[in-house]
C-alpha cells in the first residue's frame, strides 16, 4: 500500500494550512521549529516521511525568515528521504522583481526559484502569481492557480445589475479582461504611473464607468495606493459603486486606513496571507477547498486546469 501523503504547514501560514489539511481530510503534519537564543531557529518533523508525498504550505511573505523557514522544511524533507516534496506558496513574495526592468538589480523572483529548486522542490502549487513567466524560471512543474475559481461565484452572487471590471494598471488588463469575459461585462482599465515602488504619481480612467458598479481586480493589495486611487478616479467618474477584488491582501504602511477611507462597497480578499487585522470593509474568502482539490488531483495525476473552466452564462 502506498504510504499516506502528509501536509506540513510553515508558521507564515499556520492557518490557512490547518484549513487546507481539514479540507483534505486529515490533520496537518506534526512539525516543532525550536528557537536558539540569538535568533536562528530549527524547523524538524516530528513523525516519520519516509516515502511520503510531502506538502509543505508557506507563503513566502515577510520577514525573510519565512523564505528560509521553507527552504529548510525542504531540505530537511530531502534528507529524510521523502518520495515527493511539493511547495505549496499560496503567497509567493518576490514576485515583483521578476525582470531586470533598470540596470544593476537582481531578478528575485528567479533567485528565488533557484533557491527553492537547490533545496529539493520537486513543484509548486501557487496561486495569481504576480507575473506568468514566473512559472518559467522554475526547471520542476509549477501548478499556477487562479483566484478567479473562489471569486467568480461570489461576484455572481452579488447580482450587479451594471457591473463593469476595472483594472487598476495596465499590467492587470489581461486579468480584468478574462472576468470581464467569464461575466460577460465590459471593462475599463487605470493607467498608472509610479514616481517610485509603492507610489503613485498620475492615473487616468481608458473607459466609461457612469452609472456602472464597478469590481477592479488586482493581484495583489500592497499599500493600498493603485487601488484607492483608482477608487477615486472611478467613483469622480460617476460610477453608482466600487468594489475592489485582490488575491493577496500583503497591507503594508497605513493599508488598513486607506481602504478604510477610500469610497469601497467592499474589500475581498483571499487568505494567501493572514490579516494583521479586523477590518469591517474586508471581507475574506478561503483557498483552501481550492489547494485541498488541487492536493487531491496532483496526487491522483488528474486536470488541474479544469478546475478553471467557466459556464459564461451563467
Ligand atoms: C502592481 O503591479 C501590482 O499588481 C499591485 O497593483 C501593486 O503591487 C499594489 O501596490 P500598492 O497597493 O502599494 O499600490
Amino acid at each position: 500500500m502506498a504510504a499516506r501523503p502528509v501536509i506540513f504547514g510553515g508558521r507564515a501560514t499556520q492557518h490557512l494550512a490547518e484549513k487546507i489539511a481539514e479540507s483534505y481530510g486529515q490533520p496537518l503534519g506534526k512539525m516543532v521549529v525550536t528557537e536558539f537564543s540569538d535568533g536562528e531557529f530549527q524547523p524538524s518533523f516530528e513523525e516519520n516521511i519516509r516515502g511520503r508525498d510531502v506538502f509543505i504550505v508557506q507563503s513566502t511573505i515577510p520577514p525573510l525568515e519565512n523564505h528560509f523557514e521553507l527552504l529548510m522544511l525542504i531540505d530537511a524533507a530531502r534528507r529524510a528521504s521523502a518520495k515527493r516534496i511539493i511547495a505549496v506558496i499560496p503567497y509567493f513574495g518576490f514576485a515583483r522583481q521578476d525582470r531586470k526592468d533598470k540596470p544593476r538589480v537582481s531578478i528575485a523572483s528567479k533567485l528565488m526559484a533557484n533557491l527553492l529548486m537547490a533545496a529539493g522542490v520537486q513543484r509548486v502549487i501557487t496561486i495569481d502569481l504576480h507575473a506568468d513567466q514566473i512559472q518559467g524560471f522554475f526547471d520542476v512543474p509549477v501548478d499556477h492557480l487562479f483566484a478567479s475559481s473562489v471569486f467568480i461565484p461570489y461576484m455572481r452572487s452579488l447580482n450587479l445589475p451594471n457591473a463593469v471590471m476595472a483594472s487598476p494598471d495596465t499590467g492587470g488588463t489581461r486579468r480584468a479582461a478574462a472576468y470581464a469575459k467569464i461575466l460577460d461585462t465590459g471593462f475599463v482599465i487605470c493607467y498608472k504611473q509610479r514616481s517610485k515602488p509603492n507610489e503613485v504619481a498620475r492615473m487616468e480612467l481608458i473607459g466609461d464607468v457612469s452609472g456602472k458598479d464597478v469590481i477592479v481586480v488586482d493581484d495583489i493589495i500592497d499599500t493600498g495606493g493603485s487601488i484607492t486611487k483608482a477608487a477615486q478616479l472611478i467613483m469622480d467618474r460617476g460610477a453608482a459603486s466600487v468594489r475592489a477584488f485582490s488575491t493577496h491582501p500583503v497591507l503594508s504602511g497605513q493599508a488598513y486606513e486607506k481602504l478604510e477611507s477610500a469610497p469601497f462597497t467592499e474589500v475581498v480578499v483571499t487568505d494567501t496571507i493572514p490579516l494583521r487585522k479586523e477590518s469591517s470593509r474586508i471581507h475574506v474568502l478561503s483557498t483552501a477547498p481550492l489547494f485541498a482539490e488541487v492536493i487531491h488531483r496532483v496526487l491522483k495525476t488528474k486536470s488541474i486546469s479544469s478546475l478553471f473552466q467557466f459556464d459564461h452564462h451563467t
